[in-house]
């Protein structure tokens, strides 16, 4: 079956991308070699965000599994803008599949330079902005509130006609306002969900588990609550939406198609399963199947009772 699709223009072969810092595609290169290139689990790469200047990250735990889920406090840890383009995004940019750069900012004028100097490389076909972190007190809460997600579109829209895509919040009341701003100022798409607010307390003593607190949930728990606001943004917005939030399977894959996402991302599955995109591509052709779909264009067109 026929699988091809786009995302604001970006050309696919199939509907499924990693979630953003989910798969390290250059640690994975130098553990399985070329033979990740030649099967590469996802028709495109978003790279982990890049921030202006390199971070370390936040001080651990880092990670806790919570039942159908984890929660993660990373903090952002990456090389910084230069480091990334001078060492990362010539190997991202030989995976054999488009190329999603994903920043983050604590003030409009860092998202400049990086949208600026991201896009002016070829390699890249569209730029995430990354507004939703839960981990990084940024400063800004351009994810938070439409009118300053829109404000900072309209500062980034002039500056490249590369697609921008805005990384939405689940921690927000209404989501659909948030993208309603994004499509406003001009972005082309939006991505969604990232992780829930959330806490682990230590099994051992009395303290929080996470190095900072407080961290984000994903992984299968938060499926429902993905589905549920994927179906409120793409109801209130022209643009597409990417969709994701404990995608496991090509039939979890399916139901974010059918909720309104255009293509889906597959996320903490990863961490399980680095085939986890493959398997995903694989179920699918069966899974249109089974909900009576000739093919994946019908079943993005469907719409639901
Ligand atoms: C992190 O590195 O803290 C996770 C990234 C994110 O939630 O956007």
């Amino acid at each position: 079956m026929d699988l091809s699709t786009d995302i604001c223009g970006i050309e696919l072969s199939g509907p499924v991308l990693n979630g953003s810092g989910t798969f390290d595609a250059l640690a994975a290169r130098r553990v399985f070699g070329d033979s990740l290139i030649e099967d590469f689990p996802f028709d495109c790469y978003v790279s982990k965000t890049i921030t202006m200047n390199p971070r370390p990250g936040n001080p651990p735990y880092r990670l806790w599994e919570t039942p159908s889920g984890m929660i993660n406090s990373i903090g952002l840890p990456g090389p910084g803008l230069d480091g990334f383009l001078e060492r990362d995004l010539p190997g991202l940019a030989g995976l054999g599949v488009p190329l999603i750069v994903s920043v983050m900012a604590d003030q409009v004028e860092d998202f400049e330079v990086l949208v600026s100097r991201v896009a002016t490389r070829d390699e890249v076909a569209g730029i995430e902005l990354n507004v939703s972190c839960p981990n990084v007190h940024s400063g800004l809460i351009v994810g938070e509130q439409p009118s300053e997600t829109e404000a900072l579109m309209k500062a980034l829209r002039p500056i490249t006609e590369k697609p921008l895509i805005v990384k939405l919040t689940p921690n927000v009341a209404n989501p659909q306002e948030v993208a309603v701003g994004a499509e406003a100022g001009g972005a082309d798409a939006v991505s969604m969900i990232n992780t829930v607010k959330a806490a682990a307390i230590d099994p051992g003593v009395n303290r929080t588990w996470l190095g900072v607190g407080a961290g984000g949930l994903s992984g299968p728990a938060v499926r429902p609550i993905a589905l549920a606001q994927v179906r409120a943004v793409s109801a209130s917005v022209g643009i597409p939406v990417i969709g994701m939030g404990g995608i496991t399977d090509a039939e979890s894959a399916l139901e974010f198609i059918l909720a309104g996402a255009r293509v889906v991302a597959v996320g903490t599955e990863n961490f399980r399963d680095p085939r986890a995109g493959s398997s995903v591509t694989e179920g699918l052709p069966a899974a249109l199947g089974r909900r009576g779909f000739g093919s994946l264009a019908e079943a993005q067109a469907a719409s639901l009772d």
